[in-house]
């Protein structure tokens, strides 16, 4: 004759492991989904906070000051930062002198000096600018440079936001 206490204590010990293997399931794939959700969500979060963050930043700078710009020779630039933003003095020729914003307005690619074709230039996707107006004169950009106000007094140049 059969223990009817075993006979009844099997089937509660394979529910109580069906029972926790579901929730082991069960939280397993919701941890995987948070983390999943997680791997996604936080770089376009950063990625879109970052936007904010340089925007606030660039906000709070309305001027820069270059020390060593009377130094520049005739037909180069200086690459700077105006806070966040990536910016170029240009020293002509003729010598006068000019700055921008040097993001293009394209794909907002940074944009280089083009010293043997007298071009601001965008390697991106070929946009061409004038380097002493910033206007767009070539490529897919659809509008001008942004200029900055310039003030050069005994080799300090004084960049501002108009
Ligand atoms: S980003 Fe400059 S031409 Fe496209």
């Amino acid at each position: 004759m059969m223990d009817e206490s075993k006979l009844n204590a099997e089937p509660t010990e394979a529910l109580g492991t069906e029972t926790s293997r579901r929730t082991f399931v069960r939280v397993a794939v919701a941890g995987m989904g948070l983390a999943y959700a997680g791997a996604i969500g936080y770089p376009i979060f950063r990625y879109l906070n970052s936007n904010v963050e340089k925007e606030a930043e660039l906000a709070a700078i309305k001027e820069v000051t270059l020390k060593d710009a009377g130094k520049l020779p005739k037909g180069s630039i200086l690459m700077f930062k105006f806070g966040p933003r990536p910016a170029m003095l240009i020293h002509h020729a003729d010598d006068t002198w000019s700055a921008f914003e040097a993001v293009c307005t394209h794909m907002g690619c940074t944009v280089g000096y083009d010293a043997a074709r007298e071009r601001i230039a965008c390697q991106c996707h070929g946009g061409q600018y004038d380097p002493k107006t910033g206007e767009n004169v070539g490529g897919p950009p659809p509008r001008p440079l942004m200029k900055y106000n310039l003030v050069m007094s005994k080799g300090l140049a004084t960049v501002t936001r108009i």
